[in-house]
């Protein structure tokens, strides 16, 4: 079976292909192309997307970025079984873009159509890396706009175990970075820069929501900046982000583990943009090491948006019998498990 997927749901325009092979309960997946183009050096001028700016962006990548997929792929329309595009939650004029491409190229081909959701999408990444994913699992999502540990029984099964109260961590990189005065996205720059610092210069807050799992990350972000400001001259960046990102990598680490162990699960994945930072994979790695618990943990390229995660969910949920209609809409915010 092979799927087209389509995302657009923020500042990312992207079209994929993948290939699914049934087997028993572990099908081979193959990722045929995933175009990615991406809007960045637009939006980082002015600190942050711009929803209005990015719609308008989408519209005139769209069909070029879908063309491209398929040509990688060397297939054609007529090649493809499903399309599979994200539709909730994000940028609602973005993401109604893509939904409208979708939409349109399933009712002139004749090819069914699967919504998606974008955090369920950002979990199946973990299908494209060629690990064995053993259920039950818990996955931490960490994004711009997320950071939910999801308890996941099989697939399309979903519990939130816990979510951020306040900033999700991707959003406390980036407001922190801006404060540091580095660019934007910021959670790539002070992934770059912390490889050089002491990640014990600088003590941050590692905060604690009660007795839950869930996480606060706005007086992490409050202290960087009064940090920053506090100081006479330049601070020294690299030990500063360090020290964030250690404080950041250490509340998400022993959130994820505490919950594996509470439900007793093997398997732990890593999901979203703030997944493919370098010293969240390595301590997450070496704490399922010593624990024995599996970690799966997409390549950077796969954590960020794209849209070969939303074929591969798309893969899934034709697999349960999933379509959507025509009428299909698209959704700003949608909490994860409830159907389209
Ligand atoms: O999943 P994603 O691409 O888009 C959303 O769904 O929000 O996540 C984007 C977020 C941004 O906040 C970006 O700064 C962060 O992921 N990010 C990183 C890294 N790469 C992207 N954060 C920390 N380290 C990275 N290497
Ligand atoms: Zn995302």
């Amino acid at each position: 079976m092979k799927i087209l997927g389509i995302e657009t749901s923020c500042d990312e325009t992207s079209a994929a292909v993948i290939e699914g092979i049934s087997s028993d309960n572990q099908p081979e997946l193959k990722l045929l192309s995933n175009i990615i183009a991406s809007q960045t050096d637009i939006h980082a001028r002015f600190g942050g997307v711009v929803p209005e700016v990015a719609s308008r962006r989408h519209v005139e990548l769209i069909i070029p970025t879908i063309q491209e997929a398929l040509d990688k792929a060397e297939l054609t329309l007529d090649d493809i079984d499903c399309i599979g595009v994200i539709n909730r939650p994000g940028l609602i004029g973005a993401l109604i873009v893509g939904v409208a491409a979708a939409k349109t190229i399933s009712f002139a081909s004749n090819i069914p159509l699967v919504a998606v959701h974008h955090l369920e999408a950002h979990i199946y990444a973990n299908w494209l890396t060629g690990n064995k994913i053993e259920f039950p699992a818990v996955c931490l999502v960490v994004s711009g706009g997320h950071s939910d540990l999801i308890y996941m029984t099989g697939h399309g099964q979903y519990e939130i175990l816990a979510r951020t109260r306040d900033d999700a961590a991707g959003e406390c990189f980036d407001k922190c970075a801006r404060s540091m005065g580095l660019g934007y996205p910021g959670g790539p720059e002070i992934d770059k820069l912390a490889k050089q610092g002491n990640p014990h210069s600088v003590q941050f807050p590692r905060a604690k929501v009660g007795d839950t799992l869930d996480f606060s990350f706005s007086g992490l972000k409050t202290a960087v900046i009064r940090y920053v400001e506090g100081f006479a001259g330049k601070p020294p960046l690299p030990d500063l982000a360090a020290s964030f990102q250690a404080a950041v990598v250490d509340v998400l680490v022993d959130h994820t583990f505490k919950a594996a162990v509470d439900k007793g699960v093997k398997q732990v994945m890593m999901a979203g943009g703030v997944a493919a930072n370098s010293g969240l994979q390595s301590a997450i790695k070496e704490r399922g090491e010593e624990l024995g618990i599996a970690v799966s943990a997409p390549p950077p390229v796969l954590c960020t948006d794209n849209a070969a995660m939303a074929a591969v969910a798309a893969y899934f949920a034709r697999q349960r019998g999933e379509s959507s209609d025509l009428d299909l809409d698209s959704y700003a915010s949608e909490p994860l498990g409830v159907r389209q």
